[in-house]
Parts: C-alpha cells; sequence; structure tokens
C-alpha cells in the first residue's frame, strides 16, 4: 500500500507518550488514519496492544494491511471517538489514548469526497456514512444566515456574508454538486486582493463545512471526557490539533479537569477533597520543529497537549451531595 499521509510529531508523541512497562499496556489510538503512529507506536514498544478507531471504513481498511504484521496486539474498530469511548467496557483501560485531530491526506487526494477545492468531485465531506448530512446537502438547503454563521464560526471567514450570499445566488440557478463548484463560486466572490493571498479563498469556507457535517466540534469535549473516564491511573491522553478552534477546546477542558477543587462555585467551603485528579504535562502546547515544519508542510499549524491521570475523578453528582 501507497502511504499518503507523513505522520505530524512523530518523535514528540512517542516520547509524551511512551509507555512505562515493557508489557501490558494499551493504546487506543482514537484517530488511526493510515495507522501512522500506531505502527510507529508498534514498531518502538513490542509489549504494547493497540485498539486503532477510525470513522472512515475506508482508511481503516488501508490500516489494516499496513498493521498487519503486528498480528493479534492490533485491534481496529470502525467508529467515532466519542460514541465508542462512550460505550467502551472492556476490562482492560488504556494507558495511552492519542487523537491526531482532523482528517487525513488520504481525504485530500484519494477519497473521491470533495474535501479538496481543488479537485472536481461530489461535494460530500463525511468521514462516513452514518454522518446526517453530506456538504452538498447543507450548501442546497441552508438559509442564507446559517451558511454565513457556519463560515464565520467554523471557518473564521471574515467573508462569510459575502460567500453566503453568492452561493443563495447561485443554487437558484442550478444545484452546488461538486468541490470544484463551490470553489469557483468563492473565488469569483472574493475580493481581488483575497485571491492572492497565501491561502485560497475557499481554504476556510471548506474547513468550516467539514468541521460541520462531521460534527467535529460536538464530538470533540465528548470524547476527551470519556476518555479521561476510561483512561487508567497514571495514564496519559495526547491530543494534537491543528487550528485554533480545536486547540481552545482542548486547552480548556485540560484545565479544567486538572484544577484541584471541582467544587460548583456556590458551595461555601470545598467538599470535593481538593485534590487534583489530572495534570497537565504540557504547560504549553508543544510544536514540531522547524525541521519538521520544512520538510512536512502540513505540520505547520500542529500543536500537542498532553495530560496525566492522578486518580479517579469525583462524580459531580458526589461532589453535590457530599
Ligand atoms: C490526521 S488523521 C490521523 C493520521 C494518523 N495519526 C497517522 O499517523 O496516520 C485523522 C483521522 O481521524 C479520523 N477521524 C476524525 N474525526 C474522527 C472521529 N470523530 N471519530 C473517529 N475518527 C475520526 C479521520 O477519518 C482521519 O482518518
Amino acid at each position: 500500500m501507497d502511504v499518503l499521509h507523513t505522520s505530524v510529531m512523530g518523535d514528540e508523541v512517542l516520547r509524551y507518550l511512551a509507555p512505562e512497562n515493557e508489557q501490558g499496556e494499551l493504546l487506543i489510538d482514537a484517530t488511526l488514519g493510515e495507522g501512522g503512529h500506531s505502527e510507529l507506536f508498534l514498531k518502538q514498544h513490542p509489549g504494547l496492544g493497540v485498539i486503532g478507531l477510525d470513522a472512515d471504513g475506508v482508511i481503516l481498511e488501508r490500516a489494516r494491511e499496513r498493521l498487519a504484521p503486528f498480528g493479534g496486539r492490533v485491534k481496529l474498530e470502525q467508529a467515532w471517538f466519542d460514541e465508542y469511548l462512550a460505550n467502551y467496557s472492556e476490562d482492560e483501560r488504556p494507558t495511552r489514548v492519542l487523537f491526531d485531530l482532523g482528517i487525513s491526506i488520504f481525504h485530500y487526494r484519494a477519497s473521491g469526497r470533495g474535501f479538496s477545492f481543488s479537485v472536481d468531485e461530489p461535494l460530500d465531506m463525511r468521514l462516513s456514512p452514518s454522518a446526517e448530512m453530506s456538504a452538498a446537502e447543507f450548501i442546497a438547503s441552508a438559509p442564507e444566515s446559517r451558511l454565513a454563521e457556519v463560515f464565520f464560526l467554523y471557518g473564521e471567514e471574515r467573508f462569510s456574508r459575502r460567500f453566503a450570499r453568492a452561493i443563495v445566488g447561485r443554487r437558484v440557478e442550478r444545484p452546488i454538486s461538486t468541490a470544484k463548484d463551490l470553489a469557483d463560486i468563492i473565488w469569483s466572490a472574493s475580493p481581488a486582493q483575497y485571491r492572492h493571498g497565501r491561502l485560497h479563498p475557499a481554504t476556510r469556507s471548506f474547513q468550516a463545512l467539514r468541521i460541520l457535517v462531521n460534527s467535529e466540534l460536538e464530538r470533540l469535549p465528548k470524547a476527551l471526557q470519556h476518555a479521561c473516564r476510561v483512561l487508567a491511573i497514571g495514564g496519559r491522553i495526547g491530543v494534537i490539533s491543528f487550528h485554533s478552534l480545536e486547540d481552545r477546546i482542548v486547552k480548556h477542558f485540560f484545565r479544567e479537569i486538572s484544577k484541584a477543587c471541582i467544587c460548583p462555585p456556590e458551595l461555601p467551603i470545598c467538599k470535593c477533597g481538593g485534590t487534583a485528579r489530572f495534570e497537565v504535562l504540557t504547560k504549553k502546547p508543544v510544536y514540531p520543529s522547524d525541521e519538521e515544519s520544512r520538510d512536512n508542510p502540513p505540520s505547520r499549524s500542529a500543536r500537542l497537549r498532553v495530560i496525566r491521570k492522578l486518580a479517579e475523578p469525583i462524580g459531580q453528582a458526589e461532589v453535590t451531595s457530599a
């Protein structure tokens, strides 16, 4: 199999998430992709087992082929990571959980689902057929105000209203069904100086649609919550994010869960015991090296944050009723 995706921050991920014991540890690779990070771990740590998850069954099969040499050490599941972790009931608790968010180069280059604005493919963008609606269905049906809101909120697109207006103007003439159709409409609606910037004018809107279609920002906090619950004591969770919307969620979540006191503010004295259950190991995010940023440009926006579990969290209900 030709691997299309170059794993990001491999050295840093291995350094922060290396298992402590030679045998008996389990990594949940929550965003398996083509299996690059999993392969690094499996090669370096021969006693480690891996559960690999991906919402996309097509890429999962590519990882299955790549990881076949590791036999029974690897178990793969097609699942949304938040749903899998919510239902995780295996006796074996993971000691490591890795999230490498977003999509893979495979999706841009070979999925045929319209993730890239430079290719004339159906505008789908679903990682899994279980996602509620395709990008084309959203573009065809959403009111102008909702289109603008999505481009602004999920793409931080400053010309969101202008693009929404252009889309609504065009879709009454004929359906917008391919990625290129949409990219051309956005291009035509862009101010001249925006067309010649560092990014294609459709970059942010395409990111926004992908985030929306796959409910990325709703799934992430749920998955982090469940990962913290199922993680073994002493275990670590690493998250690589690629844009500020994701990173903000991770940073805020890690900050909140690692607070010593989790009592509701209205309680006059602390009833939770005031002992931190998690420790943030990366006070500042870790960035790729200059060398990696140069050799693998998609890594440039990556940042890694890591947390360690010190003790079982106390449920909020226990605190309120304590
Ligand atoms: C950046 S790629 C992972 C690359 C991989 N770490 C490697 O080194 O080859 C992210 C993967 O996560 C998957 N993904 C994104 N959101 C997901 C979710 N909510 N649940 C499960 N998989 C998801 C995507 O389909 C994609 O294959």
